[in-house]
């Protein structure tokens, strides 16, 4: 496989294989303290953000260099994008310089994809608008078989902004490839209609608790991509979704392990003591990022398919 564009397309075999890399990459790196290992010696990792980042970004960056590649963070800000250079000519250009992986975040939906079909560099997406963040996915998964090692039929209640998220969409897709039973709850505005109909819908916390859950996974409230007529306040938000210190003394009695892609809202997905709760996976979720992104380098093969058809891009 070249790229890594979605989890839609990925093979059960094949997760099974990425997961299981990432616990070998776990324990060389942090049972046996193993620094570096040169499987990717002499290839080049091009990080291509065009929407912040810091998890992301940064364990790509770690994960890379981890498994002794070289790495360049190609600087937005200061690019010839801020004159208006589009996607096309940008990647044109990064192309002549041989570079083997572009890490790719974008507000489209779809880019990554775009770019695949132009390069010989494994492509990997790291977030394309409302559509896939897979390493995200991946990392939850690894995640959750950290502490049900057989999650088949493990519930998992993914909470908030579904429409607008690519996190809920990945990791949904992911976890009932794994025979997760997954369910969401958010406001009647922001909980799809359409999509699987093995996910159950709630609008009601209490009810969606009742559900019993074995997870409870909260999304980041998306200000930047919401329509304000269709969301409640921040404040009522936290009231009827958010993880208020009386619900998290239900969620600690049931024993239920919470988790957030980041970064946290505080006040309004979850109130502060969640971050001290002994069943918190926030922090996990961010160490299993690197393990995660270095198995998906190790993994695919750059050059491995010649560029497809002429793709149409858009001005960036
Ligand atoms: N979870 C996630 O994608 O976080 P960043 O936006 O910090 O990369």
């Amino acid at each position: 496989r070249k790229d890594l564009l979605d989890i839609a397309s990925l093979h059960r075999e094949e997760i099974e294989l990425l997961l299981d890399q990432s616990t070998s990459f776990k324990e060389q790196f942090t049972t046996r303290s193993v620094n570096k290992v040169p499987a990717l010696e002499g290839k080049s990792v091009l990080m291509l953000f065009y929407e912040d980042s810091t998890r992301t970004h940064s364990s790509f960056e770690v994960a890379a260099k981890r498994l002794s590649a070289d790495v360049t963070n190609f600087d937005i800000a200061h690019s010839s994008i801020t004159k208006g250079e589009s996607v096309r000519e940008t990647v044109e250009t990064l192309q002549a310089m041989r570079t083997d992986y572009i890490v790719v975040r974008h507000g489209r939906a779809g880019l990554p994809g775009l770019i695949a079909r132009q390069t010989t560099a494994a492509v990997i997406n790291a977030g394309d608008g409302a559509h896939e963040h897979p390493t995200q996915a991946l990392l939850d998964a690894f995640t959750i078989k950290e502490k049900f090692p057989d999650p088949t039929g493990k519930k998992v209640l993914i909470v908030g902004d579904i429409l607008h998220s690519r996190v809920a969409r990945s990791t949904s897709t992911l976890l009932q490839k794994l025979g997760v039973e997954v369910a969401y709850l958010g406001p009647g505005s922001l909980v799809p209609k359409h999509g699987p109909a093995t996910i159950r819908r709630f609008t009601d916390y209490q009810a969606a608790l009742a559900w019993s859950p074995d997870v409870v996974y909260l999304l980041r409230v998306q200000m930047e991509r919401q329509d304000v007529q269709f969301f409640p306040s921040l404040r009522e938000y936290h009231r009827l979704y958010g993880i208020t210190n009386d619900r998290l003394a239900e969620i600690r009695q049931r024993g239920l392990y919470i988790m957030h892609p980041g970064p946290v809202n505080r006040g309004v997905e979850l109130c502060d003591a969640v971050m001290d709760y002994e069943r918190s996976l926030i922090t996990n979720q961010v160490e299993n990022g690197i393990v995660i992104r270095m198995a998906v380098l190790d993994w695919l093969t750059p050059g491995g398919e010649a560029p497809r058809a002429e793709p149409t891009f858009g001005r960036s």
